[in-house]
């Protein structure tokens, strides 16, 4: 393939390697954790209904116009909405980049506590210990293990070390871009399959296993008049699929003219829609067969919950609990290194640096970030005994990037897409080369119903907003850093956008 094809900017080798990769993008943490524990914390089958809902009106068309943008415009984020709307659009494509680093950066930490707990899990963490951690505890009694050494571990440097190893690991497989991300798919993304469906097979098999599948599909209609069911199930359609922040429009910046994209977008979406509903099935049947009720945070239910059943298997803990770990790392990986990618690429785009400078500078910059999160004195001191890990940071990032960035993003690149490039000269493209045709109707979709639908969240999540922590903090002075967070966050990204907006890139 000449340079000039590929527009000097590499090409994934097949529509398969493409699909592996985004379909990776998707499948991640987002799938085997925040999925399961979103959808004990709304009621289990009450939280179907909105979450189908927000697939089919917002989250597929909003794949279909990502995949659209980057393969129309052969661009990064940033320079594909700069070519629209210009500087303005360039500035809200960097803003969703920003955003996406601070998600890389606590995504990757949390990933290296998974590689500890994948140490752990090769003997340790399934022996019974009395070692407490250097937190001090409310109640010891909680800590055995698991918990017991995930607490250890969070409470020593070693995690620093696992921050590490993970962004080399991130590093190493965007290191020749489309084409070292495709090797190292075809690997992580069957295997990923595998282990979920032994998982699966795993958990409905134990006695009482079978309840948890009740759990999920049994529907609870009085649920859905909360609107933060609503809230939950739109933000987790935007994780999960991973829209928003750009990421797609990298990956499908690398197609070859000729794909079909509206094709590509409903396989990535139902593969990863599939991947998390058999998820849900493996974790609750867990769940279910040994009675264990996942509390407060979601990060508990990973840590925690399900090692502390997987320690309860009547045979081959050990196994298992390797499998389950090896299964978050390669499923993590394989998303964190398109968040990786999108800002490398978006950089590269901009300003024509070499890619290897690229990789190196934002592997520095994004693991010394990660390790913030990390930090001990930076965790919550105040580590409680009811499964509530205190992160007070990353969740507090979480709280504004998750909740708010997340749909801020996709309401933004709705407007300028459907207004500024103009909806129908989209479809129409798009449609010259696919076998599905979109009606007509997705324009308005595009232009009117999504940035409705997205406002309203938005503005009722605002109204609604006590910060993260309120009166009865844990945290004494929980509020305060709540608040100053939210300016960091929407102040500081703010003004970094503009700067990268208005320094001249290179010359076309
Ligand atoms: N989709 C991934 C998951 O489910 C996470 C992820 C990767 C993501 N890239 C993203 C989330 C971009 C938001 C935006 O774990």
């Amino acid at each position: 393939m000449s340079a000039e094809e590929t527009n000097g900017r590499g090409q994934w080798k097949s529509t398969l390697g493409f699909i592996l990769a985004a379909s990776g993008s998707a499948i991640g943490l987002g799938n085997i954790v925040f999925f399961p524990a979103r959808a004990y914390e709304f009621g289990g089958g009450a939280f179907y209904l909105p979450y189908f809902i927000a697939l089919f009106l917002v989250g597929i068309p909003i794949m279909i116009l990502e995949f659209g943008l980057g393969h129309q415009t052969r661009k990064a984020f940033p320079l594909a909405l700069g070519t629209i709307a210009g500087k303005p659009g360039e500035f809200g494509g960097w803003w969703a980049i920003l955003n996406a680093t601070v998600i890389t950066m606590y995504y990757v930490t949390i990933l290296a506590w998974v590689v500890g707990m994948l140490f752990g899990s090769l003997g340790q963490l399934w022996e019974p210990t009395t070692d407490l951690p250097a937190f001090e505890p409310v109640n010891p009694s909680v800590y055995e293990n698991p918990g017991g050494f995930f607490y250890n571990m969070l409470s020593s440097y070693k995690a620093l070390l696992f921050v590490l190893f993970v962004w080399v690991a991130n590093a190493a497989i965007v290191w020749r871009g489309a084409r070292s991300i495709e090797s190292a798919v075809r690997i992580f993304v069957p295997l990923m399959w595998l282990f979920m469906i032994i998982l699966i097979i795993r958990g409905l098999t134990l006695e009482n296993g079978s309840h948890g599948v009740m759990f999920l599909f049994n529907p609870n209609f009085e649920v859905m008049k909360d609107i933060k069911v609503w809230q939950g199930a739109f933000s987790q359609i935007f994780f999960t699929l991973s829209l928003g922040f750009g990421i797609m429009c990298a990956y499908a910046s690398y197609l070859p003219k000729r794909s079909d994209v509206t094709n590509n977008a409903l396989m990535t979406s139902c593969m990863n829609c599939g991947f998390e509903y058999i998820a849900g099935l493996a974790i609750f049947s867990l769940l279910f067969a040994f009675a264990l009720v996942p509390q407060a945070s979601t990060l508990s239910m990973m840590f925690f919950v399900v090692p502390k059943g997987i320690a309860n298997f009547p045979a081959g803990a050990e196994f298992f609990g390797i499998l389950f770990f090896v299964l978050l790392l390669l499923a993590g990986l394989s998303s964190s290194v398109s968040l990786v990618e999108a800002i490398t690429s978006s950089i590269i785009d901009k300003f024509g640096a070499k890619r290897s400078t690229v990789v190196v500078a934002v592997t520095i910059l994004g693991c010394v970030g990660s390790m913030f999160f990390a930090i001990p004195t930076v965790i919550d001191k105040g580590l409680n005994a009811t499964g509530t890990v205190g992160l007070t940071l990353l969740d507090l990032m979480d709280h504004w990037v998750f909740y708010y960035g997340l749909m801020m993003a996709g309401l933004m690149q709705c407007l300028i897409i459907g207004w500024g490039y103009g909806a129908k000269k989209l479809r129409e493209n798009i449609n010259k080369r696919s076998k599905f045709r979109l009606p007509s109707w997705i324009d308005w979709q595009w232009k009117l119903v999504i940035p409705i639908i997205l406002a309203a969240i938005l503005i009722y999540s605002a109204v609604d907003e006590k910060g993260m922590y309120g009166a009865n903090s844990p945290v004494e002075f929980g509020k305060a850093l709540s608040w100053t967070c939210f300016f960091v966050w929407i102040v500081g990204i703010a003004i970094i956008a503009a700067v990268l907006t208005l320094i001249p890139g290179k010359k076309e």
